[in-house]
């Protein structure tokens, strides 16, 4: 029997740091500092050094960095905030705890990033903010986003929960608009050990005000200036995310190299309607997740996942529904047709097993494995239909 194959991998990645990320965590329990230590400061610094933005602010998760961008771009009820509707929830999310109506934009169907063609129609004079997704970890085209918001005087915050390290002409994500969102969450290309955010900026004015909301909306301790939450970076989470920061370059070079090989691959498949992800030019991909389209509908996509799931491979649907599709969002209204990539996508996407450790020999078994499914299912569809 097989081993199995999972999604992500954390225990190997933490055997290759071990020494380095022990040191961090005993460092912080010896100086017992575990709230704002010093270590956090530190961290703040060689993230801004690595990502080369002047201001970096650790926060408690992804979530709340987009939610204290929001607020302090003074987002509130009334106000519109743009999102891709092929997304995770959290942008949309984060502007309607805040009292502001998501409105989505239609996808592109290559690199699955917000479609620029389709932006400046949707802007009114209540837009607030355009918030682009490196989804999957592919850079969005923020040249072109990034001179729409200009153009209308609407700042950008950038959600590169995913996309950490990727680059557009040369330059970091998080670098190009008014704010970039950070999320650690422990299967980001660089995880914590538990929830832990941040958010980026060049501009000292956001900084500070994203400092003190971040503090219960104080900057002097128990003066409490304005409306805030509490949405710290923890001590232990930062040891964790300086110990693996050196690394980074080299995991998301490695997803590469794994991405590279799924797609030589998977080449052979093309012909079974299997679409493998396309790069956006000028633009990196760090692969956080490496993410096929299946033609042939949901229900093919299920049956696939349960043969591969019996021979001990995870694959998984990022994301089952567009944000419009939801519950939650029901009250939104969509002009019909739309959202019609977005609406395709969610039929069709799949991810594959992907991270820095993972081997050709296990890619090896993921493919065949995706090979004889996709096979016995077609063979089973054409008996059905001459039956
Ligand atoms: C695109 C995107 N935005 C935001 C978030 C939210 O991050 P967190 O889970 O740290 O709150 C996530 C993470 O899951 C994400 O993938």
């Amino acid at each position: 029997m097989h081993q199995s194959i999972p999604m992500v991998d954390l225990k190997a990645q933490y055997e290759r740091l071990r020494p380095f990320i022990d040191a961090e965590i005993a460092r912080v329990i010896e100086s017992a500092h575990f709230i704002r230590g010093p270590i956090v400061g530190e961290f703040e610094c060689e993230l801004a050094a690595f990502l080369d933005v002047p201001y970096v602010l650790g926060v408690a998760n992804g979530t709340d960095a987009l939610q204290v961008a929001m607020m302090a771009l003074g987002i509130g009820p009334g106000d519109e905030v743009i999102t891709p509707s092929f997304t995770f929830v959290a942008t949309a999310e984060a502007a309607r705890v805040l009292g502001a109506t998501p409105v989505f934009v239609d996808v592109d169907h290559d690199t699955f990033n917000l479609d620029p063609t389709k932006l400046e129609q949707h802007i009114t004079p209540r837009t607030k903010a355009i918030i682009p997704v490196h989804l999957f970890g592919q850079a969005a085209p923020l040249k072109e986003i990034t001179a729409i918001g200009s153009k209308h005087g609407i700042p950008v915050i950038e959600d590169m929960a995913q996309a950490i390290g990727a680059r557009c002409e040369g330059k970091h994500v998080g670098s190009f608009g008014d704010v970039g969102t950070i999320s650690f969450f422990p299967s980001k290309n660089l995880g914590a050990y538990g929830d832990a955010g941040a958010v980026v900026t060049g501009s000292l004015e956001l900084y500070e005000r994203m400092k003190m909301i971040a503090s219960h909306g104080s900057r002097k301790k128990y003066y409490n200036e304005i409306i805030g939450v509490n949405s710290r970076l923890d001590s232990l989470q930062a040891a964790i995310l300086k110990a693996k920061l050196p690394y980074l370059e080299q995991f998301n070079s490695e997803r590469a190299a794994a991405a590279s090989r799924y797609d030589q691959m998977l080449e052979d498949l093309e012909d079974l309607d299997v679409i493998v992800p396309r790069r956006a030019p000028g633009c990196t991909h760090v692969f956080h997740q490496y993410t096929i389209r299946v033609r042939g509908g949901s229900q093919l996509r299920s049956e696939l996942q349960a043969e591969l799931k019996r021979e001990g491979i995870s694959t998984a649907v990022y994301y089952p529904k567009g944000l419009h599709q939801l519950p939650v969002n029901s009250d939104v209204e969509i002009p019909e047709g739309s959202l019609s990539v977005t609406e395709t996508l969610v039929d069709e996407v799949l991810s594959l097993p992907i991270y820095p450790e993972i081997s050709e020999k296990d890619q090896q078994r993921v493919v065949d494995a995706l090979a004889r499914a996709m096979k016995s299912l077609a063979d089973e569809n054409a008996v059905g239909s001459r039956a």
